[in-house]
C-alpha cells in the first residue's frame, strides 16, 4: 500500500503514525488533505536505518552523529540539512528535513519491507489529541486512510524530542517530548532554546507542535497550582498525578497515583480521550514537575489548554 501511494498508519513507540512514500508529492499530500493539517507544517521523515541516512540529507555534525549513535533508535527526531530528493511538501519549502528513526520493531520493519522513507505525522485530525492506540487512529481517520496497522498501545505516549542540528555542531530543542533533556545534555552538552517570549505562530519553523493551540481535547482545560483552588466543582474533571484530594470532582483521571512520570506519560493522551467523553464541562488539570517526561507533559498541557 505505501508503494502504490496510500496511506498507512502504524504503531510506533511515541504516538501512532499516519505514513506515506515520503519520496512521492501526491502520497504525502493526501496526509496533509486526511488530517486537514495546513501545507506550512512540515512532516518528520522515519528510516529504518541509520545507513540510510547520507542519501537524504547534505550534512551530518559531529553533534548529530553523536546523537544518532548514543539515541537511534529511539523517540529522537534530528533537523538536518536535506537534499534535492526530499520533496518541498515534506518540508513545507524548509531546506532542513527532520529524521527519525523509531524503536518499535513493527514501524522498522513495515519501512524496510517498503523499501521507501516514511513520512508521517501523528494520525490524529490536526490539532486534535494524539493517537496512541489504532482505536484512537480510527476515531479520527476512519474512512480518510487506507489501512492501520494495530500494534497495540504505544510504549511512552507523548511524540519524540525535535532537536535541530544544522552544520555548525550546535543543537536547539525545538519540541520536549519521549527522549529527556536531561539525557541528551549527558551526551552533547548544553542544548540551545528557543526564546518562549517569541511568538511560534508567526515563524515559517514552527511546526504544528510549535503552535500555541494543539494536542487540543473539546472541552475547555484549566491549569492550576493546586486542586484545593477550585471552589466549584461541579461539570468538572481532574486531570493530574500523585495523591491528591479529588472526590470533589465529577470525574478523576489520575495518571499516575504513584507519581511516575514514565507511567503518567503512556497515559496522558488516552485520558484526554476518555474525559472528552464524558459529560463533564471542562477539565482542572495540575501541571507536572519539570523534568525528565515532566517537560513534554507540560508542553502538551499548555498548548491542550490555550485559547
Ligand atoms: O513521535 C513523533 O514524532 C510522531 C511519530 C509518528 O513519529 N510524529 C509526530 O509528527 O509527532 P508531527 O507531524 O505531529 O510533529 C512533527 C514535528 C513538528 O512539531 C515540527 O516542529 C517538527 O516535527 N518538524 C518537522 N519537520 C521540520 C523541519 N523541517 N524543520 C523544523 N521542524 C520540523
Ligand atoms: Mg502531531
Amino acid at each position: 500500500m505505501i508503494q502504490d501511494g496510500k496511506l498507512v498508519a502504524f504503531a510506533t513507540e511515541t504516538v501512532y503514525g499516519l505514513g506515506a512514500n515520503a519520496l512521492n508529492p501526491v502520497a504525502v499530500a493526501k496526509i496533509f488533505e486526511a488530517k486537514e493539517r495546513p501545507h506550512f507544517d512540515p512532516l518528520i521523515v522515519h528510516l529504518c536505518d541509520q545507513s540510510q541516512l547520507e542519501e537524504f540529507v547534505e550534512s551530518v555534525s559531529e553533534t548529530a552523529q553523536a546523537l544518532v549513535d548514543h539515541f537511534w533508535p529511539g523517540p529522537l527526531t534530528l533537523v538536518l540539512p536535506k537534499r534535492d530528493l526530499i520533496p518541498d511538501l515534506v518540508t513545507s519549502g524548509l531546506p532542513n528535513v527532520a529524521i527519525r528513526i523509531p524503536e518499535r520493531d513493527s514501524a522498522r520493519e513495515l519501512i524496510q519491507k517498503a523499501g521507501v522513507p516514511i513520512a508521517a505525522p501523528s494520525a490524529n485530525r490536526f490539532g486534535s489529541v494524539s493517537p496512541t492506540t489504532a482505536e484512537h487512529v480510527l476515531d479520527g481517520l476512519e474512512g480518510r486512510i487506507d489501512a492501520v496497522l494495530d500494534d497495540g498501545a504505544c510504549d511512552i505516549g507523548v511524540e519524540s524530542t525535535v532537536l535541530a542540528c544544522p552544520a555548525d555542531g550546535t543543537a536547539t530543542l525545538l519540541r520536549p517530548g519521549g527522549l529527556s533533556l536531561e539525557e541528551i545534555e549527558k551526551v552533547i552538552g548544553k542544548v540551545l532554546q528557543l526564546d518562549p517570549n517569541q511568538n511560534r505562530d508567526d515563524s515559517p519553523q514552527a511546526g504544528p507542535g510549535m503552535l500555541s493551540r494543539h494536542y487540543a481535547p473539546s472541552k475547555p482545560i484549566q491549569i492550576v497550582s493546586s486542586l484545593q483552588e477550585i471552589r466549584d466543582c461541579n461539570g468538572k474533571g481532574a486531570l493530574m498525578m500523585g495523591s491528591h484530594e479529588t472526590n470533589q470532582f465529577e470525574v478523576v483521571e489520575n495518571l499516575s497515583p504513584s507519581g511516575s512520570l514514565v507511567e503518567a506519560a503512556a497515559n496522558f493522551f488516552a485520558a484526554l480521550r476518555r474525559l472528552e467523553r464524558t459529560n463533564i464541562d471542562s477539565i482542572v488539570a495540575m501541571p507536572f514537575p519539570n523534568e525528565g517526561l515532566g517537560r513534554a507533559l507540560n508542553d502538551r498541557l499548555k498548548r491542550a489548554a490555550a485559547e
